[in-house]
C-alpha cells in the first residue's frame, strides 16, 4: 500500500481530530528521525499508523484479536487507553500491508515506551507528544529540547510528564514506562 492509500484509509477509520493528529505525528516523526538516528521514511509510515486502531470499538478489537491471534497485554484489561497501541501492529499488518518489524514495534510501544528503545520507537514516542496539534505546556518544552538536539533529554522529560499525567488521572502506570525512564536516566548518568 502506498502512503497515499494509507492516508485515504485512515481518513475513513479515524475521526477528524485523530486524523489530523496522525498527519502531524507522521510529519513530525520524519522531521526528527535524523536526530534519533531513525530512517525518515519508516518514521513517516510508523507515524501514519501509530493510532490506526484508536477509534476501534471493543467488538472490533475482539474480532481482530481472534482473527490474528493477538494476546493483549494484561494491562489493557485495566487501562483501555492502551489497547489501540497493542492491537495496532496486527491492524497495520492486516489492513495496511506493513510487515516491517521495526515499524510494528514502534506502533506497539508508542504509548508505554520501554527500556532500550530503538531509534524508531523513540522518535514515534516523542513525535506523538510534539506534533503541532499538541497544545500541552510540556509539548513546547519538548520541542525546545529537540531543537537543541537533546534527543534523550526530550524523551526523559516526555515519559516523565506522561507518568505524572497518568498518576494525576488516578490510572495505573504501565511498568514498561518506568523501565523506559530508568533506562534513559541511567544511560545519561553513564555518559556524564
Ligand atoms: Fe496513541
Ligand atoms: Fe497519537
Amino acid at each position: 500500500m502506498t502512503e497515499e492509500q494509507m492516508i485515504a484509509r485512515l481518513k475513513t477509520e479515524l475521526n477528524e481530530h485523530r486524523f489530523n493528529h496522525t498527519l502531524g505525528v507522521a510529519a513530525e516523526a520524519r522531521r526528527w528521525a535524523p536526530l534519533y538516528g531513525a530512517d525518515p521514511d519508516k518514521a513517516y509510515v510508523a507515524g501514519l499508523l501509530h493510532d490506526c486502531a484508536k477509534n476501534f470499538s471493543l467488538d472490533r478489537v475482539r474480532e481482530y484479536c481472534e482473527r490474528y491471534s493477538v494476546k493483549l497485554d494484561p494491562y489493557c484489561m485495566k487501562e483501555k487507553a492502551l489497547i489501540h497501541a497493542f492491537i495496532g501492529p496486527a491492524v497495520a499488518k492486516a489492513d495496511y500491508g506493513v510487515d516491517d518489524e521495526e515499524i510494528l514495534s514502534a506502533i506497539y510501544y508508542h504509548t508505554t515506551a520501554k527500556a532500550d528503545m530503538t531509534p524508531l520507537e523513540k522518535v514515534i514516542y516523542i513525535a506523538d507528544m510534539t506534533e503541532p496539534g499538541r497544545k500541552m505546556e510540556q509539548s513546547a518544552e519538548l520541542r525546545r529540547m529537540l531543537e537543541q538536539g537533546d534527543a534523550d533529554g526530550a524523551l526523559i522529560h516526555g515519559i516523565g510528564s506522561s507518568i505524572c499525567f497518568v498518576i494525576k488521572k488516578g490510572s495505573l502506570i504501565h511498568p514498561d514506562s518506568v523501565y523506559a525512564l530508568n533506562f534513559l536516566i541511567e544511560n545519561r548518568r553513564k555518559s556524564n
